[in-house]
């Protein structure tokens, strides 16, 4: 038996040894088996079960300011177009020809009124409707267009943030999201229109499981001082020495599987009390902005995650989706950020720094993808399979005794002090809801 048939449906999903899903994961000792990571059943089901079922980042509302612009994405494999229509609506197009499949959009980027399938050259405009049928009358007489149109995907934008998904049952973007907007808002919506992509994502290959970075970035503060170590040493900052990097707010969104950290390292926006005033965030969110007690990091359920800091040699500010490429295959596809509005030195500075440390060649993103790539090989053996990842570092949900005696005043479930495996364990937790839910 193969995993994703017929007895998902019924018992829960297993792997084709018989090995039932559930049992990869001890809910009261907080352990997951290895397997979970490499195992190619889980991958195929959860391709359909996380990927097609959750809100999945796409696009940056700036890379498609035109009409007609459009940018190639996956939504887990399923290739994807994202195009602003000359209606000026954002739609999200499945790459794949209602013909037979072909793939009628072969540039990552671009601008179009049209996208036309190499196969046997059927035309769609950049709505994803069939408007051309090539040798129409030879070979059909007529055919009724209007049912042949492209798959589009559900498409709602945050912050700036494009997310599609091919689920009609899903809660609204905004639902989905929950208590997380207010930590999003921070870094992400206020001042409306404030950020822009600097240009086309870099993408690279790291041998490892899509999940180590999404689970990793929603909340993992503990690997800091060792994984960067040497990193935090040349830049000869604290990140090392379990200090800032470790202490701080671990928030979550227990609903969706959301999880960031809020550290004294956000980015100094040197907004006056006007702006701030103007910028639409409550007070709560204003006290934070300015005492820099900001998300830092963070990952919106399943794979898209963000970098604002100040920490690491400069202003950091980027946004990266983690795509499935296997089971043991990932894709980062990263962004970097910059102020729409800044002059051109300033956003170069950003684009520097952000990707002398988080970039294919970043000296902090190869620390961590090295270790992925490690823990990758050391649990493909008969015995390594076997392994159990651990999450026992937790504290009780609780905002009390935040600073100062007052209280924390950010929603979620939200641990304070000492980075905890809490918000990593929150993510296992909505992505075995996912696999497990039925149909
Ligand atoms: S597969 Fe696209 S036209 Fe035939
Ligand atoms: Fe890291």
């Amino acid at each position: 038996m193969t995993i994703g048939q017929d007895l998902d449906r019924t018992l829960g999903a297993y792997l084709a040894d018989g090995t039932a899903l559930e049992d990869l994961i001890d809910r009261e000792g907080r352990t997951l088996g290895a397997r979970l990571m490499n195992d190619p059943g889980i991958h195929e089901l959860e391709m359909r079960k996380v990927f097609t079922k959750n809100w999945v980042f796409v696009a940056h509302e700036s890379e498609l300011l035109s009409a007609g612009d459009f940018v190639a994405r996956y939504i887990g494999l399923d290739p994807v177009i994202v195009a602003r229509g000359d209606d000026s609506k954002i739609r999200v197009l499945l790459n794949s020809c209602s013909h037979r499949g072909g793939r009628v959009c072969r540039s990552d980027s671009g601008n179009t009124s049209d996208f036309r399938c190499p196969y046997h050259g059927w035309i769609y405009d950049n709505a994803g409707n069939l408007t051309a049928v090539a040798f129409e009358r030879e070979a059909y007489g007529s055919l009724d267009k209007e049912r042949y149109g492209l798959r589009t995907a559900r498409v709602a934008t945050y912050g700036g943030l494009v997310f599609a998904t091919f689920d009609a049952e899903l809660p609204s973007l905004e639902e989905y999201l929950g208590d997380f907007k207010f930590y999003l808002d921070m870094n992400l919506r206020f001042l409306d229109g404030y950020w822009e992509v600097a240009g086309p994502p870099q993408r690279w290959v790291v041998d490892a499981n899509w999940k180590f970075g999404a689970e990793q970035f929603a909340g993992d503060g503990y690997h800091v001082p060792s994984t960067h170590r040497s990193a935090a040493e040349v830049m000869g900052n604290s990140a090392g020495d379990g200090g800032r990097g470790n202490w701080g707010v671990n928030f979550n969104e227990p609903r969706y599987g959301h999880g960031g950290r809020c550290l004294g390292v956000g980015l100094a926006y040197g907004l006056s009390p006007e702006q701030l005033a103007e910028s639409g965030l409550s007070p709560a969110q204003q006290d934070l902005l300015a005492t820099r007690m900001l998300p830092v990091v963070g990952t919106v359920f399943p794979n898209c995650s963000f970098l604002f800091n100040d920490v690491l040699g400069g202003p950091v500010a980027t946004i990266r989706t983690w795509n499935p490429r296997g089971p043991e295959k990932m894709e980062v596809m990263s962004w970097v950020l910059v102020a729409r509005d800044a002059p051109e030195e300033v956003k170069e500075e950003r684009i520097q720094s952000t990707t002398w440390a988080f970039s294919a060649s970043g000296y902090a993103e190869g620390d961590d993808a090295e270790v992925w790539a490690q823990v990758q090989r050391s649990i493909k053996g008969p015995m390594g399979r076997e392994q159990r990842f651990t999450y026992l570092s937790t504290t009780p949900h609780s905002v009390k005794d935040w600073r100062d005696g007052q209280d924390f005043p950010g929603p979620g479930e939200v641990h304070l002090g000492f980075t905890t495996e809490d918000n990593q364990w929150n993510w296992w937790l909505r992505w075995f809801e996912c696999m497990n839910r039925l149909g």
